[in-house]
């Protein structure tokens, strides 16, 4: 159920069966030459929705602007403040509340918004101990879950693409959004990029990135990705993370 196609009385009846809700999380921002600039966050939002569907549980808007400085080297790339980012998840947070949510499982699709989530998870609780949140707010419980742990995940990377799977535009969610988008990705796919596999290093600010990673892609070979390899990507990320969310949801 995507909540921005309810109408508010669905949302309602919605939460008198469950208060728990999946937030894609994302970025946009450069994914080296073959790859989408919204890849962080068109891969969770394929994967929530489907969940969603599978398994009837809310799906929220896909934040969709991460906190992605280094990447601004870039043309086209957003990035919001680490502050920013963390006053979005909590103004997100604190709305769904009001309304008797109270089980928040972002889906998150970019490393550089793990630092910010965990940060606005601790406000929030905060706002609890702290007794500011308001005797009406529900005890909040918050998760991130990165969609590219699992272990099936590794398995499918590691049989197809190992040492070429890198760590940013990786073989795996450039091939995942090209299982989603596959007219787009026509477009934009090369047979071969130079070098092959790209540079691996430390992460710093945008100008220093774009000196260690040249064409924005830290340790991958994109052009390995296929539709075929993405299909099985997101069957198994579907069945993985739907078994975490149920048991976010039922745990202590
Ligand atoms: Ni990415």
């Amino acid at each position: 159920m995507k909540l921005q196609m309810c109408a508010w009385p669905e949302v309602d009846a919605y939460l008198k069966e469950s208060t728990g809700i999946i937030i894609p999380v994302g970025s946009t921002e450069q994914h080296g030459p073959t790859g989408f600039i919204g890849t962080d966050a068109l891969c969770p939002e394929l994967l929530a929705f489907e969940i969603g569907e599978r398994l009837g549980v809310m799906v929220a808007p896909t934040i969709s602007i991460g906190m992605a400085q280094h990447h601004l080297g870039f043309s086209g790339s957003i990035t919001l403040r680490p502050t920013t980012l963390i006053a979005v998840v909590c103004d997100i947070i604190n709305s769904l509340t009001r309304h008797g949510f109270d089980r928040f499982f972002f889906l998150n699709g970019h490393g550089g918004n793990i630092a910010s989530l965990n940060a606005a998870f601790s406000e929030i609780y905060a706002e609890s101990s702290l007794g500011t949140a308001g005797a009406n707010r529900p005890a909040v419980r918050c998760h991130v879950e990165n969609w590219w742990n699992g272990e099936a995940i590794k398995g499918i990377s590691e049989k197809y693409f190992a040492e070429a799977e890198g760590s940013h535009a990786t073989a795996s969610e450039v091939a995942l959004t090209y299982y989603g988008y596959p007219e787009d990705a026509a477009r934009i796919r090369q047979d071969r990029l130079s070098p092959r596999i790209a540079p691996e290093g430390p992460i710093y600010d945008a100008d220093d990135y774009r000196r260690r990673f040249p064409d924005g892609r830290i340790g991958s070979d994109p052009t390995l990705a296929t539709a075929e390899i993405g299909a099985e990507l997101f069957e198994a990320s579907v069945t993985g993370i739907g078994k975490k969310y149920h048991q976010f949801l039922v745990g202590e």
